[in-house]
């Protein structure tokens, strides 16, 4: 069985590179509603309201905020134009709905889609009683799928607990933007998944994630086909020890509306987007555990560099040690994040050692630090442009040392074919360009289905946590998920093998012409 699934990563990525088509209309983003459920509002800390506290439902609703709309924005078709250079009479805006004309969120997602979806199994508190809820993003809203306590299917899912706890479950739609983007959506959508698990993690709550869940017995609890969503984390935090409770209620969920798109989604995505996402899902045919496939960093070969800019040895003289990585208020970052639409220059660095430090786990919570500790956790690497403190070059960022190692080939250009996007060109002049990068002993398209995931959604927590560092040292960064592999393996100067997964912009704030933003929350402790 592992045999037949071996090439399944292959083949899905041989789909992507195949798939350059542009679509014709997209179909646009729906969230998943259960009219038929009970709702319970969470308090809104909007404009006016009493800021939220520390009682439970409280921090409750400080979490879920990270996955609740933060502003509404949006940008005159003059503004439009301005920012990309296209006439106002171009059919470049309806083109890029629904990216500009919607609530955005704490979390970046590719093309604003948000293809996640987040449950939660209370286990009951004087303020909500136990039970299985949804949560509703733009209203704010849990709806209650199943009364009663669900501690038995938590130990069953999560092994027997010692103490009483609660559980946000993480499920990942992945057929909600394949209208826009095909094949590649599907990596795309892992990616995001990974954004909104490190969203999750910032919480000051006490949170444990666990990523080996039992797909089925997950879909069980929630009443899920895994075909059009799957369960891809939990996050446990500890209850109140004395709530008196009943049994869950037997049965499934009220029926939902919201996945019309979806199926559509699934039955033109590409077969083996379909296949990559069944081998992931179904748990006992995967024989290899997403695990030790990462060299350790000393061991990786550099075949294509030559011998003075090898990013270990000779060139770990040239290092630069960067200043030293500053605590930085992530919590507060999340409520003010936004993806940029324009870089200025004069970032300093300062900033970036932070916004390294941060990416690679030195600078989150316990269960952060965690996940940048798994072996499939992508590398950093990062090109520097212009940076004061920093000579404009390729460089691998070492986070034992806290250092950039110089990488790049002398004399490299950028390759115009890697930013083929107007607006992308403009904006990676302005700054650094922070690549997350796969360096693991086997190359992706080699991984099984379940590393395959783990990978991406290991990219996901970096390229979120580096977001939300440059947010908080007074940075704009941009998430750009599509690039030309080669052409910046090329640029870095990567080892044979490796690949580059996803990639973020950083520079300065830049005035976005035309943009409309009116922010939607204040007053929260919890970011
Ligand atoms: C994994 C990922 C990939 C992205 N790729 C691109 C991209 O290729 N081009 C782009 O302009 N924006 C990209 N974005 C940014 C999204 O378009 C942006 O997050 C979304 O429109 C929501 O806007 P906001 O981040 O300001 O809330 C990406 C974001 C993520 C998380």
């Amino acid at each position: 069985m592992a045999a037949s699934r071996a090439g399944v990563a292959g083949r899905y990525l041989a789909a992507v590179r195949a798939d350059t088509g542009q679509p014709t209309a997209y179909l646009p983003p729906c969230g998943k509603r259960y009219p038929g459920a009970a709702r319970r509002p969470l308090r809104w800390p909007g404009p006016g309201s009493v800021p939220l506290g520390d009682g439970c439902l409280d921090r409750l609703s400080a979490m879920l905020l990270g996955y609740a709309p933060r502003r509404a924005e949006t940008i005159t078709l003059a503004g439009l134009s301005a920012l990309t250079g296209a006439p106002l009479d171009t059919p470049t805006p309806s083109r890029l709905l629904p990216g500009w004309h919607t609530l955005r969120r704490s979390v970046p997602s590719g093309g604003a889609f948000h293809p996640n979806e987040i449950y939660l199994a209370w286990a009951g508190s004087p303020d909500l009683a136990a039970g299985v809820y949804h949560y509703d993003p733009p209203h704010h809203c849990l709806e209650l799928l199943r009364p009663g306590s669900p501690a038995a299917r938590l130990d069953r899912l999560l092994g027997v607990a010692a103490a009483p706890r609660h559980a946000l479950l993480l499920t990942h739609r992945p057929w909600k933007n394949t209208s826009k983007y095909g094949a590649f959506g599907y990596r795309l959508g892992i990616v995001d998944s990974g954004v909104l698990l490190a969203q999750m993690l910032t919480s000051p709550v006490d949170a444990t994630p666990r990523l080996d869940l039992d797909p089925a017995l997950a879909g069980e609890l929630l009443g899920l086909d895994a075909e059009l969503e799957a369960t891809y984390a939990a996050i446990e935090f500890p209850a109140h020890a004395d709530v008196p409770w009943t049994p869950l209620a037997s049965g499934g969920p009220p029926p939902a509306t919201g996945l019309d798109h979806d199926r559509l989604g699934h039955d033109a995505a590409h077969p083996s987007a379909v296949a990559l996402h069944r081998a992931t899902y179904d748990r006992y045919a995967d024989a290899e555990p997403p695990s030790a496939d990462r060299l350790p960093a000393d061991c990786l070969s550099a075949r294509r560099l030559p011998a003075d800019r090898l990013p270990v040895g000779p060139a770990a003289g040239r290092a630069l040690d960067l200043p030293p990585a500053r605590p930085l208020d992530l919590v507060a970052a999340a409520a003010r994040r936004a993806s940029a639409a324009n870089l200025g220059p004069g970032l300093t660095a300062g900033q970036v050692a932070d916004i390294l430090a941060c990416a690679a786990g030195r600078a989150g919570s316990p269960a952060l630090v965690a996940l940048a500790r798994q072996p499939l956790y992508p590398e950093i690497w990062c090109l520097a442009r212009t940076v004061d403190g920093i000579p404009a070059d390729a460089y691998r960022y070492r986070p034992h040392r806290h250092r950039l190692v110089p990488t790049g080939p002398p004399g490299t250009a950028d390759d115009a074919a890697a930013y083929p996007h107007r607006v992308d060109r403009r904006m990676v002049t302005r700054g650094a360009t922070l690549y997350l990068v796969h360096a693991g002993s086997r190359p992706v398209d080699q991984l099984s289905p379940a590393s395959f995931h783990r990978l991406h959604l290991l990219a996901g927590v970096a390229l979120h946590l580096a977001g939300l560092a440059a947010t908080a040292t007074g940075a704009a960064s941009r998430a750009l998920g599509g690039l030309t592999a080669d052409a910046v393996a090329a640029r870095l100067g990567l080892p044979d093998g490796a690949s580059p997964l996803t990639q973020l912009l950083v520079g300065t704030p830049a005035p976005r012409p035309g943009v409309l933003a009116a922010h939607l929350t204040e007053g929260n402790p919890h970011g």
